[in-house]
């Protein structure tokens, strides 16, 4: 890929794997762990997109906990474990790629990093707690604009800051909707499709499709 200057990667879902929390509590939730998982994670984003076109912003830990609240009653969870799941939720794992991919790509001298939805405390916590530290250039917080992505003023964020391009910027993300967000605002989007998912239908299509990021390497 020609004259990329800044590598930025989507957190949740695309380096952190936001299922591990629930997964990590199968033994107590039982088989309904994933489902429950799916449920909590669609709702967190549901709650990010209304509370965005309402005006009405809180921030990503506050929606992460509503969207528990209503989860767990939905999967008949005991109220007992939500502090459980909460506190997995504040050191999710990495897909387990991407430690030895950051680094590499570190080591080749790029421009590295983070664009979420996620607080900078959450997404320092995340980075601390998997040993990531050293690794990123930047941090970037929706909470620096108050809306949620898609919104144009987060993908404008990094943008600004580097005075790049917009096509300047490999933007890796395994949300199709943070893909096609960043790809309608002129990002180079990546999709990172792990689970062999069917792609959407909102005006952009990516050129570069990968399995893990470990394929990021042969394109960048
Ligand atoms: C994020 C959400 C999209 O990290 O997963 O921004």
């Amino acid at each position: 890929m020609k004259k990329i200057k800044a590598i930025i990667f989507d957190a949740y879902g695309t380096l952190f794997d936001v299922n591990s929390a629930a997964e990590k509590c199968k033994d107590k939730i039982g088989t309904k762990w994933e489902g429950f998982a799916n449920y909590w994670r669609t709702t967190q984003l549901e709650y990010t997109w209304l509370r965005s076109l309402m005006n009405r912003h809180k921030d990503f830990w506050q929606i992460t906990e509503d969207s528990l609240d209503k989860s767990m009653k939905a999967f008949e969870i005991e109220v007992s474990m939500k502090d459980e799941l909460l506190n997995l939720y504040k050191v999710l794992s990495p897909f387990k790629e991407v430690p030895e991919v950051l680094k590499t790509l570190k080591e080749k001298n790029y421009n590295l990093g983070i664009l979420s939805n996620g607080t900078p405390a959450l997404l320092n916590e995340l980075i601390e707690s998997n040993n990531l530290k050293n690794i990123f250039d930047d941090v970037f917080s929706i909470e620096e604009v108050g809306i949620y992505k898609p919104n144009s003023k987060v993908y404008d964020i990094p943008i600004k800051k580097y005075n790049i391009q917009k096509s300047e910027v490999a933007f890796l993300s395994a949300n199709t909707w943070d893909v096609s967000g960043g790809g309608n605002y002129g990002y180079n989007s990546i999709w990172v499709n792990r689970n062999n998912n069917i792609f959407d239908n909102l005006d952009y299509k990516p050129k570069n499709e990968i399995k893990n990021l470990k394929q990021l390497l042969d394109i960048v």
